[in-house]
């Protein structure tokens, strides 16, 4: 249908006949003349029709409006001197018409297209519309550059690129499962991968070797800006390999994909052990675009008079009491600005924020009174201020001080706006402990098919570490991974020590232990989330710009209505039966 894209049509074309097709970006007439921006994938190009050239080309160009269909032929032509339009790559050239078509009309616009304030709800309702912009499509291109790029890179490594089902069994990541109800076995489950990871390590007892996939999972989770239901990994498992055989190919891999989208990294990338991670930064996936890092005053403040301090600082095994610095706080923030810092923890479980200003005659604040002038020396002198910063202190259970002084970090950076914006800080943080009590219960921190370093001592599980690493770019987990668990007895010890029954054990994961028993090599992998590895690349802050039909925060598509209600029949046929909602 045509000869050219839009944005190929350049000065060496001048005086050449071309045909060009896409939508209306913009319709201007000027009495007489008319002027249609038209735009394709590649971006926009000028046609101009003249009643004087061609009457029946201008008069189809009089009924054309926004976003209409055309296919347009024509002579390229210079633009007149002073109409020219640096910002265009046809910015210097536009296509006299001499045959225009409408192949299809549009209705007005539901938003413009251009305006990037558009309530979203409308945008993912019309979400094909939305992508008809310059920048989703951009941002696609990089997604389809990295993917193929990952494909080379791991292909190049020797990697099996194998599919895994996705009517399966649960695969324990922590979320809850999607489930999907079966016809043929009446009241009986299907669920929807939360990750291809048994798979992958039976795949490694058939002697694969090598396997990756560019694999879908599912998670019914609480979803977040980085977070969708559904979202890709980048999944690979190896076998005879030790974490640094892993990380190399993890490096490897980031690496060719980063350069395929023309972006300079370094080829590897530096580590930090989980509790170093924790105890600086108050997270396992630390930001280290800038400094700030937390420092612990405990003993110090053991010598305080003042009760609640004294108290916690009792206790170091379980409590913690951390300084953050903030440079020149003093000078940035009013009175009324640190106290909105107070609320800000509270949120995350903070009894109280406590700070110090450094002023030209020493420390002030509050505080000072239940403190020596040796232990405010010392004070200053651990947390390195100078006159003009004020020091921030957290004091409590060692999670919770973690957690909220981590988050008042990013918090207090944001504000001051000294988070680098074109730099990329990867980080892997690895010595993870194997285990975690959440809700009393105790649980894999990353998943119980992970290898911990040794069982001989199993009287403190909160002490034992696992060979688990996760990779953190600008303060986002962008994947993780470990070794695993390839011989039966560690792997059912392990679901003992979680309190798993020998009967679920064999109800979940029988395929696993079963497979475990024939033969297993030592393996090992690492899964990358795709989506977040765009956003990162393409700088954009909502997981929902690099995925092409999002779900919204509450997990609906709200181009196709997703989900919703079945007629009965299709209820009957899968014996299932909607409960009454009964109000309460
Ligand atoms: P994990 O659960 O850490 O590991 O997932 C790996 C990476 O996937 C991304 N990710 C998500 N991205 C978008 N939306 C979500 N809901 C979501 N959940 C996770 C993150 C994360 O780092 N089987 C293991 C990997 C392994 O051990 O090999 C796993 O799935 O970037």
């Amino acid at each position: 249908m045509r000869t050219h894209y839009c944005t190929d049509v350049t000065e060496k074309n001048i005086d050449e006949v071309v045909t060009v097709a896409g939508w209306v970006n913009s319709r201007r007439d000027h009495g007489g003349l008319i002027f249609i921006d038209l735009r394709d994938k590649g971006g926009v190009v000028q046609l101009v029709c003249d009643p004087e050239d061609d009457k029946e080309a201008w008069s189809v160009a009089e009924k054309v409006r926004d976003e209409f269909v055309l296919i347009a032929t024509g002579k390229v032509r210079a633009r007149g001197e002073g109409l020219e339009n640096p910002n265009l790559t046809t910015g210097k050239i536009e296509i006299v018409v001499s045959n225009l078509v409408i192949e299809n009309r549009s209705k007005p616009m539901p938003f413009d297209l251009n305006d990037e304030k558009v309530n979203e709800e409308i945008k993912l309702r019309n979400r094909f519309l939305e992508l008809r912009s310059r920048h989703s499509y951009e941002i696609f291109q990089l997604r389809s550059k990295a993917n193929i790029a990952a494909r080379k890179s791991l292909d190049e490594m020797g990697f099996l690129d194998v599919e895994t089902p996705i009517l399966t069994k649960s695969t324990p990541e922590g979320a809850r499962d999607y489930l999907v109800p079966s016809r043929v076995h009446p009241g009986e489950f299907y669920a929807l991968p939360q990750s291809p990871q048994l798979f992958k390590q039976l795949l490694m007892v058939s002697g694969f070797d090598k396997y990756f996939q560019i694999a879908k999972c599912f998670r019914d989770e609480d979803l977040r800006a980085d977070r969708q239901p559904e979202f890709t990994q980048i999944d690979v498992e190896m076998s005879f390999c030790d974490q640094e055989d892993v990380i190399k190919v993890g490096e490897k891999l980031i690496h060719d994909i980063f350069t395929a989208c023309g972006k300079e990294i370094p080829s590897s990338f530096p580590r930090m052990k989980y509790f170093d991670a924790m105890e600086k930064y108050g997270s396992d996936k630390p930001d280290t675009r800038f400094g700030m890092e937390m420092v612990d005053v405990i003993n110090i403040f053991a010598n305080s008079t003042n009760e609640i301090f004294a108290d916690i600082a009792k206790d170091t095994k379980n409590n913690r009491i951390k300084a953050l610095r903030c440079p020149n706080g003093d000078n940035i923030f009013s009175k009324r600005q640190m106290k909105g810092f107070e609320d800000y923890v509270r949120k995350f479980g903070a009894k109280g924020l406590g700070y110090f200003q450094m002023k030209e005659d020493g420390l002030k604040g509050p505080l000072t009174k239940f403190f020596s002038e040796d232990d405010l020396e010392q004070i200053v002198k651990t947390t390195e201020l100078e006159i003009g910063d004020v020091v921030f202190f957290g004091a409590g259970p060692k999670k919770t001080v973690w957690d909220y002084m981590g988050r008042f970090r990013l918090f207090l950076a944001e504000q001051m706006d000294i988070i680098p914006k074109d730099s990329y800080e990867f980080l892997w943080v690895v010595d993870f402990p194997m285990f975690e009590i959440e809700e009393g219960k105790m649980k894999a921190l990353h998943h119980p098919f992970t290898m911990p370093k040794s069982l001989d001592d199993t009287s403190d599980l909160e002490v034992i570490e696992s060979i688990a690493y996760d990779l953190v770019l600008n303060g986002t987990e962008l994947g993780g991974g470990s070794i695993r668990i390839h011989k039966e007895e560690i792997q059912s010890k392990v679901f003992e020590l979680m309190n798993i029954s020998k009967e679920e054990q064999r109800e979940k994961f029988g395929f696993l232990l079963d497979a475990l028993q024939f033969g297993a090599p030592p393996h090992g992998g690492f899964a990358m989330g795709f989506d977040r590895m765009i956003m990162l690349l393409a700088g954009t802050d909502s997981i929902r710009d690099v995925i092409a039909f999002p779900k919204t925060q509450r997990a609906q598509c709200l181009l196709t209505q997703a989900p919703s209600s079945v007629d009965n029949e299709q209820l009957k046929e899968l014996s299932l039966r909607i409960r009454q909602q009964v109000d309460a």
